[in-house]
């Protein structure tokens, strides 16, 4: 999709589609550049009440006699209401609608500069993000095009007054934040007999080399010799070999400080020998949504220059079931040296983030740490599918969250981490048990993690609950630049927000 920024009366752009978003609650204005009879019949319609610019109502009228064919009305709700997660979704359904009527080219109104709690920058990057966001579909394995397949080739962004560099920067900055997270929804919804620890590895080496990032990816020997033997013990069923991928970027200098990403990369969970029941089961291809969010943060930084550095670290593989597959009643010995009696080979998500953890914080000096992953059904119990559970033992570290958190509009909501719950997950016979039982299971999951990061500031995200949309859950009428149905790349611009929160570059101010 081509992105251009115009600044042009609304009647004098040449386009098949303009859309304009009003407020509800508010007298209707004339359009500076329709005609008198045009602007009499949106007043009329406005009047009668078919145009209340109720949040998400779209009107569309067919203009003749001027420069674009049509113009769709998008209510964004009431004036006091408005955010850049309203306006995303705004954006959204304008998109999906002029692809519905074929429309290839759109002119979006960008006229925001009267509002106060945001910048023109912030909207227009709010409008890509959303129209991208939006427009994404994962239909690749359906044989031929659906009909009404078409997508929008050019986005305008119109505004009112200059076409700045900054609004230029802004454009292109939410173009990249939408592909990161579309790539991330790609890589989550390929089937497991497509995307193996190798198929992701080869992807993230692409991203590696189109984005100057740099990049190691360690196989099989190499975690022998690491002595990643909780990897390797959930590997140890499967047909495809685990892997670990390491990437490094570094924007920053020397002498800054440096953000540890480790996502969870579990291609195919199917619960080893605790095996989980069919309906469970299905889906489990989304288990690397944590991985993948992970690469599409550091394509964006990568992308977008921010002057961090970063370390990712992904630790890959199957969980499946064979002769050679870990056991209930194992004791495993981790990379740290502290050792794991296995009580449900479900938890295995856990075991392989507990040899990355270890193994990025003796790669290198790591003063922020975060770790991401679909790691347990209790934080779907907890916080449901639009909020992901977060855990960490730094508020210092926790306040950047909460603010890329709002620049993101991806919602977190802190569970605490009291040492009580330690006991949960005490074994009689190792250092630690894989299982804290079902009580408070996100937490202990959590807790068992904590083992493993030493002192640094960490966060830890479970995105079991979000990674994934279904119909059922119904969050399309409230988040349309989500997927009705599939991966929706959770994480991905939330840890991008993060890291832009460290180097006190945010591109959207926000209070909290
Ligand atoms: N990958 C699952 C968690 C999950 C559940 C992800 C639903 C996405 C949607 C994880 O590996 C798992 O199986 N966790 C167990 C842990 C338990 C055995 C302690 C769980 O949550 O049931
Ligand atoms: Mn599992
Ligand atoms: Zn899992």
């Amino acid at each position: 999709m081509k992105i251009s920024i115009v600044a042009k009366p609304l009647g004098d752009i040449k386009t098949q589609a303009v859309v304009l978003t009003v407020y509800e609650a508010e007298p209707a204005k004339d359009i500076p550049g329709l005609t008198a009879e045009q602007n009499s019949l949106i007043a009329r319609l406005r009047a009668s009440g078919e145009l209340s610019g109720k949040f998400k109502e779209f009107t569309l009228i067919h203009l003749d006699g001027c420069n674009a064919e049509k113009l769709l009305v998008m209510g964004l709700g009431r004036r006091e209401d408005f955010t850049l997660e309203r306006l995303m979704a705004v954006a959204a359904v304008s998109a999906r609608n002029m692809r519905r009527i074929k429309v290839e080219e759109m002119a979006f109104a960008n006229y925001y500069e009267d509002m106060e709690e945001v910048t023109l920058a912030a909207t227009t990057q709010a409008i890509v993000e959303g129209v991208s966001l939006g427009l994404y579909r994962f239909d690749k394995y359906i044989s031929g095009k659906k009909q009404d397949y078409m997508a929008i080739k050019h986005l305008k962004i119109n505004v009112r007054d200059l076409v700045t560099q900054e609004l230029e920067e802004s454009a292109r900055k939410g173009e990249v934040l939408a592909q990161s997270t579309n790539m991330a929804r790609d890589l989550v919804n390929e089937p497991a007999c497509q995307m193996t620890p190798a198929a992701f590895a080869l992807a993230a080496a692409e991203v590696a080399k189109s984005h100057g990032i740099k990049i190691k990816i360690m196989q099989r020997e190499e975690l022998v010799k690491e002595n990643m033997h909780a990897l390797l013990a959930v590997n140890a069923g499967s047909a495809e070999p685990a892997c670990v991928v390491v990437m490094e970027y570094d924007g920053g200098r020397s002498e800054d400080k440096v953000l540890g990403l480790v996502g969870k990369g579990v291609t195919f969970d199917s619960g080893g020998l605790s095996i989980k029941s069919n309906e469970q089961m299905y889906r489990m291809h989304c288990d690397m949504a944590g991985a993948a969010a992970v690469l599409g943060a550091m394509r964006s930084i990568a992308a977008n220059r921010l002057p961090v550095n970063v370390v990712a670290v992904m630790p890959m593989t199957e969980n499946l079931i064979d002769a050679r597959s870990y056991k209930v009643g194992d004791i495993i010995k981790t990379r740290e040296g502290k050792t794991v009696e296995i009580l449900n080979t479900d938890a295995e998500g856990r075991l392989i983030l507990a040899d990355a953890l270890s193994y990025i914080r003796s790669y290198r000096k790591i003063d922020y740490l975060v770790d991401i992953a679909t790691l347990t059904g209790s934080v779907v119990s907890a916080l449901g599918h639009f909020c992901a559970g977060v855990m960490s033992n730094s508020n210092a570290f926790y306040k950047f969250l909460k603010a890329a958190s709002a620049c993101s509009s991806e919602k977190v909501w802190q569970l605490p981490l009291f040492e009580e719950y330690k006991t949960q997950i005490k074994s009689d016979i190792a250092d630690l048990e894989n299982s804290g039982g079902s009580p408070a299971g996100s937490i202990t999951a959590a807790m068992f993690l904590h083992e493993f990061i030493g002192e640094t500031p960490w966060i830890h995200l479970d995105i079991a609950g979000t990674a994934w949309m279904d119909e059922s859950i119904q969050p399309y009428m409230k988040a349309p630049f989500l997927p009705k149905e599939g991966a929706t790349g959770s994480g991905t611009r939330l840890l991008y927000f993060l890291a832009e929160q460290l180097v006190g570059q945010p591109s959207v101010k926000i209070d909290i």
